[in-house]
């Protein structure tokens, strides 16, 4: 997706020395790409969802610490580490579910601390962020790969939020597996929910699979269940931003999809990369991230919500591993249990 040819939704400018990316509030009205060179302004990116998807985080989170490296005015190895870390800690506190943050920010932070030459930090900071982001397009690909031989050769894929190439670096995972199923000559139709309050599925689900030419019909969340009842959906597949090894954190309302699903013996799919698993926490552990009163009370410049009304605004919620009927990795298809509290096993580095 980069500028408008669709390879990249946010990559490194090496003439300008900035992070560009698709600037996500401003879609579907909107293409704008933003280059953005300091670590504060990137903060306010990812916490505005400029900036969003668990992957597109990770990648994210990276070129944000080889920002702190390149833009440390630092004289001494120690002031210089110290800036990196202040500007790592700074995007870490911006958004708490998805895991891919931290993991990518961590990444680039091993290996700045592996040499004691900031010139030679900068570089290799820089070059890692660089590897996060290929891995995640390879990833993504694999994803597609994998996913593509569960759907069948007609069907009907309900998705929630936008899983796609502009929460990725490109491609997507859930949407990566419609997109590879199309390029293996299937028909998928997909429904998009639009997915409040923020609209993902509605504004950038939609768009993305439009502008491919893949079918695409939005439906308002609280449709799908009566879309499932009536046989018109094959199978669910979203994307996430935690798996631990009891429960799928995505976006609020994918937990009402997966038990619809359940009740009506759909498959629930989840696409995910390897870097969205945390084998170190339970559900319990993870903080759901609580956002604004104003994403829920107003739309433009309307209000709808009486003032003395309270609001509560989860981003993300769990949908427990029972009704998960199998992630598709880059690695391939784990369909749990035993496969994915093993695999987490494997998996946990920490
Ligand atoms: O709040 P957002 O838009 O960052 O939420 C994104 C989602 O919930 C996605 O489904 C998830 O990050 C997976 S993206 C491949």
């Amino acid at each position: 997706m980069k500028g408008q040819d669709g390879s990249a939704t946010l990559w490194w400018d090496a003439g300008a020395g900035c992070l560009c990316y698709i600037e996500q509030t401003l879609l579907p009205n909107e293409f704008v790409v933003i280059g953005c060179r300091d670590t504060g302004r990137l903060a306010t990116a990812i916490r505005r969802l400029e900036i969003r998807g668990a992957p597109a985080l990770g990648v994210a989170g990276a070129y944000g610490v080889a920002l702190a490296a390149m833009t440390s005015a630092a004289t001494s190895r120690e002031q210089f580490l110290d800036d990196v870390r202040t500007g790592a800690e700074l995007l870490r506190s911006t958004r708490p579910t998805a895991i891919n943050l931290a993991w990518g920010i961590d990444r680039v932070l091993a290996v700045v601390g592996k040499t004691e030459n900031m010139d030679q930090a900068r570089k290799l900071a820089l070059d890692e962020a660089e590897t996060i982001r290929r891995e995640d397009t390879a990833c993504c690909h694999a994803i597609g790969h994998y996913g593509a031989e569960l759907l069948p050769e007609s069907c009907t894929v309900l998705t929630h939020c936008n899983a796609g190439a502009l929460a990725c670096s490109s491609w997507g995972t859930a949407l990566g597996v419609i997109r590879s199923a199309v390029k293996a000559g299937k028909q998928v139709r997909v429904i998009a929910c639009e997915t409040r309050p923020l609209l993902q599925g509605a504004r950038l689900t939609a768009w993305e699979l439009a502008r491919d030419g893949i079918d695409v019909t939005v439906i308002t969340d609280s449709m799908a269940a009566q879309f499932m009842r009536k046989g018109a959906i094959d199978a669910v597949i979203v994307g996430a931003d935690r798996i631990t090894c009891d429960a799928v954190f995505n976006k609020i309302g994918t937990y009402m999809h997966a038990v619809c699903a359940k009740h009506h013996g759909i498959p629930f799919y989840v696409a995910a990369p390897l870097s969205t698993f945390d084998g170190k926490s339970r559900e319990l552990d993870v903080v759901i991230e609580e956002r604004g009163r104003e994403e829920i009370t107003t739309m433009g410049n309307r209000i709808f919500v009486p003032d003395a009304a309270a609001v509560k605004n989860p981003a993300f919620d769990a949908t427990p591993m029972d009704l998960v009927s199998a992630i598709i990795t880059e690695k391939g298809v784990l369909r749990p249990p035993p496969d994915i509290p093993s695999l987490l096993t494997c998996t946990n580095t920490k």
